[in-house]
């Protein structure tokens, strides 16, 4: 069976904006304690900040940090994570059913973000706070020295501002879960009022108010449409969240939702536009699509902690899925679309970074290692950047619950001009075939395959741990040649590639 794809140098989708290949970190879980931060580790800093974390942290080249959360942030106080750390109070975490005894506050995070090559997005608590708490916060973050707010920052240890742009309304404000959750209009009303003060302080700011948590919300995507009529104007983007899991374990069905995705990403890109013509603005809203990955595999082990039946841990073990082959091919699939909608997605973040839900894993005063899902984030986040083709594609196509016409290949493409390299990112979703692809490559010139990287496994149940941390890793491909202007490969089923092409 044959795929035929063709990339043209003229019809592109977008540049690319590199925010999508951001990621987000909360006080959950392992995910700050004993995630990033463990005093006493062999590999500490003089900031208490885990060596070995970073340098796997670093090497994905990570644009920005969403931090704190999160349905955390919804009943957090920033005020609790500055000044001297012994005075810092323990808190009840409302969220997750735990404690945190806010050894990290923005500080520490802002630290650690300069030590791993990255920069924050924070969000501001929008659940239980109001707007009073959320212009202290940007003013003792962004504020001058000699105001109070900096004054105290500068008290703190750090007299320059922190310059944080990206700026969070909120987090998840459409779920019952959520602290202080609201209706689309009590929220669309607050989210105005907070980001026309905000941007009395900073008109530069970017702000980014809440969407849905996800497509299968009841309040989808009305609540987008309401929020946005309320806000339009005055904020950047709005964030939407989706999850992904194979409960049924039908593979054929796990590796069709980003389909699911992409309509997500559609409807409220119309809903978007739609405001805007209401609204007969001149400005744009774009997505930040800020949590998204594969959570499904801790469900069952979570439970005695979320339902309140431990009492209040520090820092436990949640949401600590542990990935397998298949979501290889699933975070595959989601990184393909975000680049096929970045004319509209401008920021992405996947969810999360350390420990919880989490391409990185930790053992506390122990190994971290790379979970299977770290490569295809690794591959599009450091080569997957420049601007986005738009490919058309014929081929072999399977019926599955959200689609009736799935192809089997899913393929993106990106044209880094200043290099002058092609990059393709291939998934085959077929469980027992291998695929040939062929693609045609026009109005580029020649050029040759510089870097062929393959991930295929026997078993798609597959992890990597930290006895056998490379169980599952990429490794170079053979047999990828671009001849008379095409580029043609063979695609082992359930695999996933990485090809560039280096023009002449
Ligand atoms: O990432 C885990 C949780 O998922 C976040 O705290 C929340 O925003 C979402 O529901």
């Amino acid at each position: 069976m044959k795929t035929s794809v063709t990339a043209h140098k003229d019809f592109t989708i977008a540049k690319i904006d590199e925010r999508i290949y951001s990621a987000f970190l909360e006080h959950l879980g392992r995910a700050i304690y004993t995630g990033i931060y463990e005093p006493g580790h062999p590999t500490t800093d003089e900031n208490g900040m885990r060596g070995d974390v970073a340098d796997l942290v670093r090497d994905l080249n990570i644009p920005f940090v969403r931090y704190p959360g999160g349905n955390f942030v919804s009943a957090y106080n920033w005020e609790d994570g500055i000044g001297p750390k012994d005075q810092r109070p323990v808190r009840l975490d409302l969220a997750w059913h735990t404690s945190d005894a806010n050894q990290v506050g923005v500080h520490e995070f802002q630290d650690w973000c300069d030590k791993v090559g990255t920069r924050m997005m924070l969000a501001i608590n929008l659940g239980s706070r109001g707007l009073d708490d959320a212009r202290n916060f940007v003013e003792y973050v962004n504020g001058p020295v000699g105001s109070h707010w900096g004054d105290l920052r500068a008290k703190n240890g750090r007299t320059e501002p922190f310059n944080c742009r990206l700026w969070c309304l909120g987090n998840e404000m459409d779920g019952p879960w959520q602290v202080g959750h609201k209706t689309a209009d009590e929220y669309g009303r607050l989210a105005n009022e907070v980001a026309k003060t905000l941007r009395a302080f900073d008109k530069s700011l970017e702000l980014i108010v809440c969407g849905s948590s996800n497509s299968d919300m009841k309040t989808y995507p009305e609540w987008e449409r309401i929020v946005l009529e309320h806000t339009y104007d005055n904020v950047d983007h709005i964030s939407l969240h989706m999850y992904f899991a194979n409960r049924t374990k039908n593979t054929a069905n796990y590796l069709a939702l980003n389909h699911k995705l992409d309509t997500y990403i559609s409807t409220v890109e119309s809903t978007i536009n739609l405001v805007k013509a209401n609204k007969r603005s001149k400005h744009d809203v774009y997505i930040s699509f800020d949590e998204w990955n594969v959570w499904y595999h801790s469900n069952a082990q979570d439970r005695a902690i979320l339902e309140g039946n431990a009492g209040w841990p520090h820092a436990p073990r949640l949401l600590e899925d542990i990935y397998n082959f298949e979501d290889v091919l699933q975070v595959g699939c989601i990184l393909n679309t975000f680049i096929r909608k970045s004319n509209v997605v401008k920021i992405a973040c996947i969810a999360q970074l350390v420990n919880v839900i989490a391409p990185i894993m930790t053992d506390p005063m122990g190994a971290a290692w790379r979970q299977t899902i770290y490569y295809p984030y690794y591959f599009a986040s450091v080569y997957g950047r420049g601007t986005a083709l738009q490919l058309a594609q014929t081929g072999p196509t399977y019926k599955a619950e959200v689609a009736d016409s799935v192809p089997y290949v899913d393929v993106s493409g990106v044209h880094n001009e200043e290099e002058g390299i092609l990059t393709f990112f291939v998934v085959n979703r077929h469980e027992t075939e291998a695929l040939d692809l062929d693609l045609a490559l026009e109005g580029f010139g020649a050029g040759v395959v510089m870097d062929h990287q393959v991930m295929v496994h026997a078993d798609i149940n597959a992890v990597n741990t930290s006895v056998n941390p490379m169980a599952v890793a990429p490794v170079k491909g053979v047999g990828a040649v671009v001849a008379a202007g095409r580029l043609t490969a063979s695609l082992p089923p359930l695999s996933y590639q990485m090809l560039r092409v280096k023009l002449e």
